[in-house]
């Protein structure tokens, strides 16, 4: 009985002491309560001088949360292909952690090669989940510029030319990022589609061009996405910093989009207190340095968002509810992830992680030119491989700027070759090319050695392209012409006269010219593939792995094919510091199929081992009102003997448009995976919404009444069936 007793006592103080805490545990802290009710209280609490260090850098990576209520800091890091390692805190370069070696993922070109969106979702969850185990309240990343000009530093960390391939390709992302209790930070918004000058350029579009072209990743990225941070781009647009642009931060983004998360700047990219204030920006970070390099000198109080914004309050200059915002937007950032007791743990450089590199990389490779079955390499026909090329060996998963990393793993492409081949095959590498002294004595010798062993071998392997050297694939400098460098192309041409069997692998994250192009037997895209390179490499040359990557942007065969080259410096790469993009909405495929200009490899292009064959597309009815859904239904067949992946592609063109229009634009696609011989019945779904263009002469989206025609195609230039619709 006393027993008893003594235990009914024990639970009646814990039940006290439980309601009396949680009676005293302020809102804010109170997980079981709504968000936007802790945020209230929480503002409710702070001090002027706290709701103002919310809003700027701290150190190099990281803003305050408010310590005195437990409410914890805001860690950034990048980037989009992976988690970079710890820096000190006001410096750019590596703190030396032993910790922080994390998995390498493919460059963002490659995720796009996918044509995946379920691959796009396993992407943003595991980088997330490696965000998440380093604890950092936010990802910086991904990035949706789109890629305008072949020359373009970056273009490898971003989604390629057309628009809607990096909205279906953005929202899955973001949503595996925040899965983890990670807050996803799209960027560079926006217009930032060069390097040249990008701290400065000021960017002139049309209205038109800027809607159709350049905001629907981002807009996609929000109201679908729902995407907590957005990063501020470092140029101008029509002559504001786009840090502190009220057009695009508070009109667009906060208006009309109803963007509730942080606009973030680019490091260095504010330049202004009222205009930064007033303008839609948030947290402003990097200030005084150019994002890579300079470390500035400055305290952070100095910050445009530290004293002086702090001393224009107190004089009355700035009103007290515009602070609000930005504090209740931080806040809500806080109370989404670090402070949002359910998120998961986490985990990093798993086993697991690798796995989804490795799966991406091989869904991302595009197989562009394969004459007589090269491909796949089998020891039936073939004894000896000659590996030729310095990027068989150069690790890709370092340098181009802020998405450099510190991995645990990357297996160069000698090494996948050589696991996966070197039991059945006698492989001879030799380097042919080396970055930096294309034009030594030294270069002979390594481009004899390499034909000396290219003449005795069944089949070479060319394993050339880019890397991330400055003035090619990487950030704050671009490409200065559109060839491969190093003289691999002399090279391509002595092989192809030793040996007819040259297989030619090119990584990169950029289009480059082939003017050997007809003088090999195959041609394959390998991107920036992170870890796994190698292997994935392997998986697709060996048929391990059948390719099924299309490209997200079309190879020109020359620079001045390109819309962005045709206009002279001003439409690239601007003229003191002013760039009007003259080419308009016609960017990419759009500007080639309209002109009718042959690219060499088209947008949407890819090869495979096995064959697919397509029935005649029929949409579900005739007419179609404006809220209605166009369903066009066709068979594919997989015809070869391989199992295989094929990316159908939906192309809407308008006849007689009361507007210029692009020859004809992606509305929808699907990647299908078949068996040798199997046909499915595939559903593309247009929302007649999706058909719309934007009006400029209403500030707003028409949709034409009128015939369009319906292209179902396996690439932009190849159209297998047309259907075509009425809208009323
Ligand atoms: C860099 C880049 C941006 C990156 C940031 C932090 O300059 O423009 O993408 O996230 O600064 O490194």
């Amino acid at each position: 009985m006393k027993r008893i007793k003594s235990t009914l006592v024990s639970i009646f103080l814990v039940a006290v002491t439980t309601i009396s805490a949680q009676q005293k545990l302020p809102i804010y802290l109170d997980a079981t309560k709504p968000i936007e009710q802790r945020v209230e209280n929480a503002l409710s609490l702070m001090t002027t001088q706290e709701k103002v260090a919310l809003c700027h850098a701290q150190s190099k990576f990281s803003s305050k949360g408010v310590a005195r209520l437990g409410i914890p800091e805001v860690w950034m890091d990048d980037g989009p292909l992976g988690i970079r390692e710890e820096v000190y805190w006001d410096q750019w370069n590596g703190a030396h952690w032993t910790n922080d070696s994390c998995t390498g993922f493919p460059a963002l070109t490659c995720l796009a090669a996918t044509f995946n969106p379920k691959m796009a979702y396993q992407f943003g969850k595991a980088i997330g989940e490696e965000a998440r185990y380093r604890n950092k309240t936010m990802l910086l990343g991904p990035g949706v510029n789109i890629y305008r000009t072949p020359l373009n530093g970056r273009n490898f960390e971003y989604m390629g030319e057309d628009p809607f391939l990096s909205s279906q390709i953005v929202v899955p992302y973001v949503e595996g990022v925040q899965s983890n209790g990670v807050a996803a930070c799209v960027k560079h918004f926006a217009l930032n589609d060069q390097e040249t000058w990008r701290g400065s350029v000021d960017v002139q579009v049309s209205d038109r061009a800027l809607h159709e072209i350049y905001l629907p990743a981002f807009k996609a990225a929000v109201t679908q996405g729902k995407v907590w941070a957005v990063m501020g781009s470092y140029n101008q647009f029509r002559g504001q910093h786009c840090c502190e642009n009220d057009l695009l931060l508070n009109k667009i983004l906060k208006g009309n989009w109803k963007f509730d998360g942080v606009v973030v700047s680019d490091w260095g990219g504010v330049h202004n207190t009222d205009e930064a204030v007033n303008n839609g920006l948030d947290i402003e970070m990097g200030t005084y340095t150019n994002g890579l390099t300079t470390n500035g000198a400055f305290p952070y109080s100095d910050y445009y968002l530290a004293d002086p914004y702090l001393k224009g309050l107190q004089d009355g200059k700035y009103s007290e509810s515009v602070l609000n915002d930005k504090a209740r937007r931080i806040l809500r950032l806080i109370f989404r992830t670090t402070m949002n007791i359910h998120r998961p743990w986490g985990s990093f450089g798993t086993a697991a992680h690798a796995e989804v590199d490795r799966k991406i990389a091989d869904q991302g490779i595009v197989l562009l030119k394969n004459e007589d079955h090269v491909l796949p390499i089998e020891p039936q026909q073939v004894k000896t491989i000659a590996v030729i090329g310095e990027n068989a060996t150069h690790r890709m998963t370092i340098g181009g700027g802020s998405s450099s990393l510190k991995v645990n793993q990357e297996i160069v492409p000698l090494e996948g070759l050589t696991t996966r081949f070197g039991k059945d095959f006698t492989l001879v590498h030799s380097i042919g090319y080396s970055s930096g002294k294309e034009n030594s004595a030294e270069a002979d010798s390594l481009r004899n050695a390499a034909i000396a062993v290219a003449k005795n071998a069944d089949v070479v392997l060319f394993i050339g392209g880019l890397n991330k050297d400055p003035h090619q694939d990487c950030e704050g400098v671009d490409r200065l012409s559109y060839g491969l460098p190093y003289g691999q192309d002399q090279l391509i041409d002595s092989l192809t006269k030793v040996n007819k069997h040259v297989v030619v692998v090119l990584i990169s994250g950029n289009a480059v010219a082939m003017p050997w192009v007809n003088n090999v037997q195959a041609i394959v895209q390998a991107w920036y593939l992170g870890s796994q390179a190698g292997n994935a490499i392997a998986d697709v040359l060996s048929g391990d792995v059948n390719p099924s990557g299309k490209l997200p942007f079309s190879f020109p065969v020359k620079l001045s094919d390109c819309g962005a080259h045709s206009f002279g410096a001003i439409a690239y790469p601007g003229v003191d510091q002013k760039e009007i993009y003259k080419e308009d909405i016609l960017v990419g495929y759009r500007w080639y199929d309209t002109k009718h200009i042959r690219p060499l490899f088209p947008f949407g292009f890819g090869l495979s081992y096995t064959s697919f064959d397509y029935s005649k597309p029929v949409a579900n009815r005739k007419v179609y009102g404006m809220n209605d859904t166009i369903r066009v239904t066709f068979r594919l067949t997989n015809s070869g003997k391989m199992a295989g992946a094929e990316t159908a592609q939906l192309y809407v063109s308008k006849p007689k448009s009361a507007v210029e229009r692009p020859e004809k634009e992606l509305k929808a696609f699907q990647k299908v995976f078949l068996q040798p011989s199997k046909t499915e019945t595939v559903t593309l779904l247009v929302p007649v919404k999706s058909l719309a263009y934007y009006d400029e002469t209403k500030s707003g989206w028409t949709v034409e009444p009128g015939t369009y025609n319906l292209l179902l195609a396996s690439s932009s230039q190849d159209t297998k069936g047309e259907a075509s619709v009425e809208v009323k």
